[in-house]
This record gives structure tokens, sequence and C-alpha cells, in this order.
């Protein structure tokens, strides 16, 4: 029997025609702006990792570092941010992805995951998976071993979350939106 998830998609907002038209923009922010809500959703994001070999959690720019900061104290973890290219002031290690309309980038401080370490990667949303395949492209680059990424939504019609698992990942969300 399915987990019961209306707790989670009752307490996200969604923002018809935002950034452009057409968009239904699903809007963590009402639910992490409700305590029980923000909790729960961390805790269901951590629990399947209490007790599993993780070094770090990395975190997608920039709802990722709401989630991933949290989740990376309660399993006692580091935290890496994965961030937009210019905003990391270190030498970094760059991946570019394609959007729907061009291309963007993602880096990560070149010394931020040591070879070998195990790392959960997370972020609010996965839709195209184009962010999060990007995300892990660079922490293996970096020597790191993406043993699971997590996010509160799945858009399962944007076959992200297939994508990431076709790369030999476990893909946990907390509800999904079709
Ligand atoms: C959103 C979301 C993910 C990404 C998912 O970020 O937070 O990072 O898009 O899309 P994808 O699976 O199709 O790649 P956004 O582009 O809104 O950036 P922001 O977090 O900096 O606002
Ligand atoms: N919300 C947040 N990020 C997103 C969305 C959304 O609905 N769609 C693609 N990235």
């Amino acid at each position: 029997k399915p987990m019961a998830t209306e707790w989670a998609t009752s307490r996200i907002r969604t923002v018809p025609d935002f950034p452009k038209a057409g968009i239904q923009f699903r809007d963590i922010t009402t639910l992490l702006a409700d305590a029980r809500g923000f909790r729960k959703a961390v805790d269901e994001l951590v629990q399947p990792y209490v007790g599993v070999a993780i070094d770090k959690v990395a975190g997608i720019e920039a709802r990722g570092f709401i989630l991933g900061g949290a989740i990376a104290h309660q399993l006692a973890c580091g935290f890496i941010p994965i961030r937009k290219p210019g905003k990391l002031p270190y030498r970094t290690i760059s991946q570019s992805y394609q959007l729907e309309y061009g291309e963007d980038c993602l880096q990560i401080h070149e010394d931020a995951i040591r070879s070998g370490d195990l790392v959960l990667l997370t972020d609010d949303l996965i839709a195209t998976g184009g962010t999060a395949e990007a995300a892990v492209k660079l922490i293996r680059q970096a020597g790191g071993t993406v043993v699971a990424a997590c996010f509160v939504i799945d858009l399962p019609d944007l076959g992200g979350a297939q994508k990431i698992r076709d790369m030999g990942i476990e893909v946990i969300s907390l509800c999904h939106f079709d």
C-alpha cells in the first residue's frame, strides 16, 4: 500500500504561470514555513539513511541548501553546496547542463569531496533531472560516490527520477505532482 503523501502535497503551494506562462510552480516555502511540515519533511528524507554510511550531504542551490543543511545536521554529516557559477570563492569544478532554452552550469569546490566519499544528494524538486544529473557528474568527477538522491517533489512525467535511477542511483521523493 503506497504511503499517504497528502501531508506534503497539501502544504505545497502551486503558483500558476511562474516563472513564465504555462508553468505550474510547486512552491515549498509554505511547507518550510510550517513547523510540523518542515520537521516531517526532513525526518522522512533522513529516515532511509539512518545507520547508512554517508560522509557528505550535497545540496543544490538554492532550495537544496535548506533541506541539505537540516539533513546533514540530523545525519551528523558534512554539508557541501553545489552552486550556480561564480558563487564559490575557491577553485571549482564545473558541469554544464541543458535547460528548456539554453544552458546553465553548476560548480563544486575541487576539494569539497575526498576520493571515496559516500554522498547523499538533495534538492527540493526533480523535473527533467538535468540539474541532478549535472550534480552527480560533479560529485563523481571529484571522486565521490552518490549513494542516493532525495527530493521533496518528483514530477514523474518529466522523467528525471528515472534518468537518475538509470545512472545506478537510488532516488527517493516525498510526493509527486502529475
Ligand atoms: C529548480 C529546482 C531544481 C531544478 C529541477 O531550480 O530547485 O534545482 O529546477 O529541474 P530539472 O530537474 O528539470 O533540472 P531552479 O532552476 O528554479 O533554480 P533556483 O533553485 O536557483 O531557483
Ligand atoms: N518548482 C520548483 N522548481 C522547479 C519547478 C517547480 O514547479 N519546476 C521546475 N523546477
